[in-house]
């Protein structure tokens, strides 16, 4: 376990932000973090295609630099924004969000997009030294092994890069970590609030309808997230990026499905004592926490009383009724391009099930069926893993869509 990634002695305190995917849920909490902390500047902004949003936000933060990275939006968009704001300069599509990273004279990239679209940018910022605060799981769990190999985290480097997870469960086990002899660490555990379908049955979560699936019990986020945590895919895809964050051996991670969302990690060292790290359930926390790393967060977020306004903790073992939670834990025991499988068919499954083209069932059916059917490669290098999930991306598109034009 070590922190090569992190790179603790490298971060400073975040005085000017590039933020990408800021019309998002965790986009939202930074830009409301931000109207608490004017010392922080907003640099750049990117949305995909929330023109409006976009529009309120150069109004308010007028930072220099924006951009649109779906290109139909911004051809839609452009003419308008330049004559309501000429001094910014605008970028267009994946492409561009790439170059307005490179471009800004931001310290600090947080990574708020949604989905492996995150990967070209967060490398951009790696090679740019900036300081990286990483929502974007799915860059992780995609690129592991190519990030985990970049020049700028080899022991002799002299990048300023660094990575500062934004996850609450990886911040809060970073907290945990930062005191610890890391080879006195015996075990990881995550928790999950277990989504909405923790007391149902198997029978029942297979036959779960869209609004059911979108009602989290604790946390508000977007839809990709929200769909991922009703099946428990995104507590497997937090173990792997727990795995590439902290160096960590697959057999180190747990989880726990603890139901309050108070407890968002604890460590069992090797003496048999568990540390736990807890917060409400409020993603203002990380997001401070990481702009501000290595100092402390200047002002508390709420009162908060301890401890009777906390519930009694409980955690349970995650079972069987999950499937995709068991495909996440072979995908990561697999290793090389067999994340970057998983995570390119989980996208696909989720976008279409959103669509109302496929049931909740059929995502972790998608993600088998698509594991079963490909080979794996070990491998560290970007371009490969990229073309992993390219291909599982559109062969799963064509399947889909030639079952929806069945049916
Ligand atoms: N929400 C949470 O509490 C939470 C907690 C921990 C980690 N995360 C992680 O943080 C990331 C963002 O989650 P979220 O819940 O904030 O998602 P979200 O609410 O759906 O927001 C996604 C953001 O990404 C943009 N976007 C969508 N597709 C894009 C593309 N192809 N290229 C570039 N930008 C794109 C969206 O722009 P438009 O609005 O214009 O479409 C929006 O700004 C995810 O990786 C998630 O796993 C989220």
């Amino acid at each position: 376990m070590n922190f090569s990634l992190i790179r603790r002695d490298q971060a400073r305190p975040t005085q000017s932000l590039c933020l990408l995917g800021a019309s998002g849920s965790v986009g939202g909490t930074t830009i409301r973090y931000l109207r608490r902390v004017p010392d922080i500047r907003l640099e750049s902004v990117s949305v995909h295609s929330s023109l409006e949003k976009l529009q309120q936000l150069l109004h308010e933060f007028q930072p220099p630099l924006a951009c649109i990275s779906h290109e139909d939006a911004f051809d839609y968009g452009i003419e308008g924004l330049m004559a309501d704001f000429p001094s910014v300069r605008f970028f267009r599509g994946a492409d561009g969000l790439v170059e307005m990273v490179r471009e800004s004279q931001a310290d600090t990239v947080l990574t708020a997009v949604v989905g492996a679209c995150g990967i070209r940018a967060t490398v951009a910022g790696i090679e740019s030294g900036k300081k990286i605060a990483l929502a974007n799981k799915e860059t992780l769990v995609t690129a592991g092994p190519a990030i985990q190999a970049h020049s700028a985290f080899a022991s002799n480097s002299t990048s300023t890069a660094c990575i500062v997870p934004v996850d609450s469960e990886h911040n809060s086990l970073f907290q945990l970590l930062e005191g610890q002899n890391l080879s006195h660490v015996h075990r990881i555990v995550l928790t999950a609030s277990g989504g909405p379908f923790r007391d149902w049955t198997g029978e029942q979560i297979q036959r779960a309808r869209r609004e059911e699936v979108l009602n989290h019990p604790t946390w508000t986020m977007g839809p990709k997230i929200t769909v991922d945590s009703a099946g428990m895919i995104n507590k497997g895809l937090e173990l792997i990026e727990a795995r590439f964050l902290f160096s960590c051996e697959a057999d180190q991670l747990d989880v726990r499905i603890h139901r309050n969302s108070i407890v968002h990690s604890m460590i069992q060292l090797r003496d048999g004592s568990f540390h736990l790290s807890c917060s409400h359930p409020d993603m203002i926390f990380p997001v401070a926490h990481t702009l501000h790393y290595p100092d402390s967060v200047p002002e508390p977020h709420r009162e908060m009383s301890f401890p009777e306004s906390w519930p009694a903790l409980s955690f349970e073992m995650v079972d069987e009724r999950f499937p995709g939670y068991a495909l996440c834990r072979s995908a990561m025991a697999m290793g090389g391009t067999a994340p970057a499988i998983l995570n390119a068919a989980n996208e696909v499954a989720v976008d279409a099930f959103l669509k109302d083209r496929i049931s909740f069932s059929q995502i972790p059916e998608t993600i088998d069926g698509a594991l079963q059917s490909t080979e794996i490669h070990q491998t560290t290098d970007l371009e490969e893993l990229i073309s992993a999930d390219e291909k599982t991306r559109s062969d799963l598109m064509q399947k889909l869509g030639a079952l929806s034009a069945r049916e």
